[in-house]
């Protein structure tokens, strides 16, 4: 079952793609049981901290089913939700349809499908630039960060929330076993898909997650760089601004 996935070059993309078009259905439902519901907290303190508001423009990469693209166009910023996978956009779609808000000046978000390693749009074009677990997917998840801050306006923030390597050795033992037995049980008691849920632990072995993240950003010079651990890092939110 090890490396599946990870296929050098283009492979592996069409192997990830086929995978979020197996289990788009039940993704929702899968990521409520396994974070007992937490993910929602997470992806609303992402919405918080990008600091969206009417008349901001905001990209969310990866945006599969819509979670963090919805929290940010309830916040009134004019949002995109970018994915490659057809299925998970069919029911980001789907959700739109249903999308109500108190306030009827709110816009639903436009999602289109794309290549988040060449994001279709000129540089300097949004406020806010999210992903949430979507980085760890990419082939090269440092050139995901490079094409979010190209996009990106000077002054915009970008937001990565993605799983994360706990720093205690004890606890990063017990949540890896988590991955590695319950999480693809869960998997294939409820989507008939271990295999796809395997797959967290697998990408997380390429992943150097939310340290190698933070000094990528460095990096890019970005401003105000943090890192915010979520469950002893076991999730973390990478935080940082584009210089103005
Ligand atoms: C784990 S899901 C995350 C969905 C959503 N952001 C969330 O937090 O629930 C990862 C998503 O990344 C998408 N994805 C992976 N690689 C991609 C790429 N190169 N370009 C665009 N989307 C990609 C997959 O299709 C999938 O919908």
């Amino acid at each position: 079952m090890s490396n599946v996935f990870y296929a050098p070059g283009e492979p592996r993309a069409a192997k990830v793609s086929d995978l979020f078009a197996a289990i788009a259905r039940r993704y929702d439902l899968l990521n409520d049981l396994q974070s007992f519901g937490l993910h929602r907290r997470w992806k609303c303190r992402v919405a918080a901290l990008s600091a969206a508001a009417p008349g901001a423009r905001a990209l969310d990469l990866c945006c599969g089913t819509g979670d963090i693209a919805f929290a940010l166009a309830r916040r009134g910023a004019e949002t995109t939700g970018l994915d490659f996978s057809e299925k998970m956009l069919e029911m980001a779609q789907a959700r739109s349809r249903k999308f109500r808000t108190p306030n009827s000046e709110l816009r639903t978000p436009n999602f289109i499908e794309g290549d988040a390693q060449q994001i279709p749009f000129p540089d300097n074009s949004f406020d806010i630039v999210t992903v949430g677990y979507g980085l760890r997917n990419l082939a090269s998840w440092e050139s995901g960060l490079d094409e979010m801050f190209r996009v990106a306006r000077p002054g915009a923030r970008l937001i990565v929330l993605d799983f994360g390597r706990p720093p205690n050795a004890l606890w990063r033992k017990i949540y890896f076993t988590h991955l590695k037995i319950s999480v693809p049980l869960i998997g294939w008691l409820f989507c008939g898909n271990a295999q796809a849920y395997a797959y967290i632990l697998e990408s997380l072995k390429h992943y150097p997650a939310q340290l190698a993240v933070a000094e990528k950003m460095r990096a890019l010079k970005l401003a105000n760089v943090r890192v915010i651990n979520l469950l002893g890092g076991a999730m973390a939110i990478n935080y940082g601004e584009k210089p103005a």
